[in-house]
């Protein structure tokens, strides 16, 4: 008979070892002793000590990620069952970890299922809590039912790397000091301080996000079994309001229901030649269902920025978060034109910023909003807006960002590529510039892009001169078109 001794027994490392050990010796399952402590069995002999009869056989893909769970399961039988396993696999039975039905491997299974659903919980129910007077450092106590703090410490390092943070168990502990994970013994709950500011914050925070309409106790005993509660800030709150939930809910009922996040138009056609000032215009703007578009988006997005602005800026549609604002050039795009309108010598502020297409129109991949570009039909349906807020702006210059917005100010055929960063003239004789829309300066490969955005900056610096009375006049645009 054989004995090992595995330190700590949950251990991968210490039981293969031991495994490949007995495997090159040729001991079958039924002469070990997995559960050794001191001598073992009398008469036993330390696995460590048997002579390699064979090269220790190859085993299957899959198996370790199983052994791995199964050794943190507090189950005593487990590396027996591991080792029984891992015999019958690597003598005749390669098939093994696919048999569902047999029963040493439904046992694995089970004890692996019970240590994972272990891992998620605690990487759902630990608490951290201040360490009074250390700065950024962090302590929780957690009592897991297996022995998973190994498996479980890797979450809590990427998730939480910007802190130092120690969780403690009963029988293990992780820390980590910024730097590096440290797995060693287990602590005491009398180590853990037990309350923090933070705390306060959080049950606060539970309490307002608890949706009394979706209580349901038997589900979130189940997720939440009862014995975790005593870890969680949150749990203090539970018994109350689970208590008022139902009044809460009657009181629902009774109020007003609540008008949909979206804004649902009246339906309106654009009419340039309709009167009215910017804001009947922007309220006529929100109503527009002359295409499709205003269907799935949130609400439609009108220009902004004073009556008397010298300069009327046109992109090509609102993106993501303009369509959740309502407001144009709010997102990353709005965010890069700031800094070129900074860095070109002009003042957002005193710009009029509105788009060629008044919705953003998009498709869905997974929860993201992708922006698709406006087709032919819905650019037409929507250009009567903008050639309205152009004639009450009645602008000194206009500047069109991107191809979408130099087609709705100049017309079809317009090359921006060719054209960009010169004066051209609009229809009704506004000088117009067109440059590069700052969302494709954000879609250019790393060093290209310094490139990219420093012309688009150039080309504002242009505007920034021609306001300034610098460059050329009004009158004179034909010759720089020419030119
Ligand atoms: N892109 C645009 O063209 N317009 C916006 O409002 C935002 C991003």
């Amino acid at each position: 008979m054989w004995r090992a001794r595995l330190d700590p027994p949950w251990a991968l490392a210490g039981w293969r070892d031991a495994a490949r050990t007995a495997l090159r010796a040729g001991v079958p399952p039924e002469a070990i002793d997995w559960d050794a402590r001191g001598d073992g069995l009398l008469g036993s002999t330390p696995l460590a000590e048997a002579p390699p009869l064979q090269d220790a056989p190859s085993v299957p893909g899959g198996f370790i990620a199983l052994a791995e769970a199964v050794l943190a399961h507090r189950d005593p039988h487990r590396h027996a069952l591991l080792y029984r396993l891992l015999w019958r696999l690597t003598r005749g039975e390669p098939g093994l970890l696919a048999h569902d039905t047999d029963p040493d491997m439904r046992r694995a299974r089970q004890l692996e299922k019970a240590v994972r659903r272990d891992v998620h919980k605690m990487h759902a129910f630990v608490r951290f809590r201040e360490v009074p007077g250390e700065a950024n450092a962090f302590v929780a106590w957690y009592e897991p039912d297996h022995f998973i703090v190994d498996l479980a410490a890797p979450f809590f390092m990427r998730r939480f790397a910007g802190m130092r943070w120690a969780i403690l168990t009963p029988d293990r502990r992780a820390v980590w000091d910024g730097q590096a994970m440290t797995l060693g013994e287990g602590g005491d709950r009398d180590d853990v301080p037990t309350g923090d500011a933070g705390e306060a914050l959080w049950r606060r925070y539970y309490a307002s996000i608890f949706n009394p309409a979706r209580l349901n106790t038997k589900a979130m005993r189940a997720e939440m079994p009862a014995r975790f509660w005593k870890h969680l800030p949150e749990a203090r709150e539970l018994p109350q309001l689970v208590r008022g939930a139902s009044a809460r809910v009657d009181a629902m009922v009774a109020r007003a229901p609540v008008p949909p996040r979206r804004i649902i138009p009246a339906p309106v056609v654009p009419d340039p030649s309709a009167g009215g000032d910017l804001d009947a215009l922007r309220a006529a703007v929100r109503g527009c269902r002359a295409c499709p578009l205003w269907r799935p988006a949130t609400q439609a997005v009108a220009g902004v920025g004073p009556r008397d602005s010298r300069i009327v800026v046109v992109g090509e549609q609102p993106g993501d978060e303009e369509d959740l604002r309502g407001e144009p050039f709010t997102g990353p795009a709005g965010r890069l034109l700031d800094r070129a309108f900074a860095d070109a010598g002009l003042d957002r502020a005193s710009a009029y910023l509105t788009n060629a297409v008044k919705h953003f129109k998009f498709e869905l991949r997974g929860k993201r909003r992708l922006h698709v570009r406006a087709n032919a039909a819905e650019q037409s349906a929507c250009r009567g807006w903008l050639e309205r807020e152009l004639a009450l702006v009645r602008p000194e210059r206009i500047v069109c960002l991107g191809a979408t917005a130099a087609t709705a100010v100049m017309g079809r055929g317009f090359a921006l590529m060719r054209e960009r960063g010169r004066w051209h003239r609009a229809a009704d004789g506004t000088p117009v510039l067109a440059t590069v829309h700052p969302a494709w300066v954000l879609r250019q490969p790393v060093g290209q892009s310094e490139d990219a955005y420093a012309s688009l900056v150039a080309d504002l610096a242009r505007v920034a001169a021609a306001l300034a009375g610098d460059g050329p006049t009004a009158a004179s645009v034909a010759t720089d078109v020419a030119g």
